[in-house]
C-alpha cells in the first residue's frame, strides 16, 4: 500500500486565511505551500453539489434554510466569504465540477470528503459524485474520496474499483472493523481528540492513519512519534510546523 497524501493537509482549503471550503481558501493553501486539501462536499436539493460543511446556509446567516429545499441558481447568490471578513464579501460558493477543475489546475491533490446532506437521498448523492469525478478524471493518485457515512464509501467502492477511499470516524473502535477491508481504504482518517497511543499503533499497523484537526507543533509531533502519517491543519504556518519537526 503507498502513502497517499502527504503529512499535511489544509482543512477546508487554508480557513485561518480565507473562508473555508471556497475558492479562496484553496487559493491561500496554494500560496503558502500546501500541497493537498481536504474539502468538504454536499448536495441540495436538485442535485447541485456545492462545497459546503453543513447541510444549511447557517455559516452565512440563514440557518433557517435547507439546502434540501434549494438549488444552484439561489447557492450562486450566496455570499460565502463575508461572514469571515468584509475583505472577502461577493465570494461565491464553489460547486464540485468547479472545485475539481480549480485543483487540477493549481496540480493540487484532493481529499473530498462527502459529506451526506440526511434530509436527501443516499445513493442519489453518492451517484452524483461518481458520475462528477468520472467526467473530470484527475489522476487516480491525486485523489481520495473520504466520509463519515462508511455506506456511502461502500457504495462508491462497488461503483469504482480504483477510487482512493478513507473511512472518517469521530472515535476509533476498539478493534479494527472487519467491514473495512471490503473497503479497500487507502488510509484511515479520525479525529485527534481522543485518540490514544494504543489506538494510534494498532490502527496505523495496517492502514497510513491522519487526524483532524492539528493546529500546534506539539501535538503534530507527538501524532506522528505515535505512528500517525500525517493531519489536517487550519493554519497558514502549518508548512513551517511541518520543517520544524526534525524527527520527520
Ligand atoms: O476530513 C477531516 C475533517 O474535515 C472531518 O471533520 O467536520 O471538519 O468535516 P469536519
Ligand atoms: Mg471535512
Amino acid at each position: 500500500m503507498t502513502q497517499p497524501m502527504p503529512a499535511l493537509i489544509g482543512h477546508r482549503g487554508l480557513p485561518d486565511k480565507a473562508p473555508e471550503n471556497t475558492r479562496a481558501s484553496i487559493l491561500a493553501a496554494k500560496h503558502h505551500g500546501i500541497g493537498w486539501v481536504e474539502i468538504d462536499v454536499t448536495m441540495a436539493g436538485d442535485g447541485s453539489l456545492v462545497i459546503m460543511h453543513d447541510p444549511d446556509l447557517r455559516l452565512f446567516g440563514q440557518p433557517d434554510v435547507r439546502l434540501a429545499d434549494i438549488g444552484r441558481k439561489e447557492l450562486q447568490q450566496v455570499d460565502a466569504g463575508s461572514w469571515f471578513n468584509p475583505e472577502f464579501q461577493g465570494e461565491p460558493l464553489l460547486f464540485l465540477d468547479e472545485l475539481l477543475s480549480l485543483v487540477s489546475e493549481l496540480q493540487l491533490g484532493l481529499n473530498l470528503e462527502i459529506k451526506i446532506n440526511d434530509d436527501l437521498e443516499t445513493n442519489r448523492q453518492v451517484m452524483a459524485v461518481y458520475e462528477t469525478l468520472k467526467h473530470a478524471d484527475l489522476p487516480t493518485n491525486q485523489l481520495l474520496v473520504s466520509s463519515f457515512n462508511h455506506a456511502a464509501l461502500a457504495q462508491l467502492r462497488n461503483l469504482d474499483n480504483n477510487v482512493q477511499i478513507a473511512p472518517l470516524f469521530k472515535t476509533l473502535p476498539q478493534t479494527i472493523p472487519a467491514s473495512l477491508q471490503q473497503l479497500q481504504p487507502v488510509s484511515v482518517h479520525c479525529s485527534q481528540s481522543r485518540l490514544t497511543l494504543q489506538q494510534a499503533k494498532q490502527y496505523a499497523s495496517h492502514y497510513p492513519l491522519y487526524c483532524y484537526t492539528v493546529n500546534s507543533a506539539e501535538r503534530f509531533g507527538e501524532l506522528l512519534q505515535w505512528g500517525v502519517s500525517g493531519i489536517f491543519c487550519d493554519h497558514a504556518h502549518a508548512p513551517e510546523m511541518l520543517n520544524a519537526l526534525t524527527f520527520h
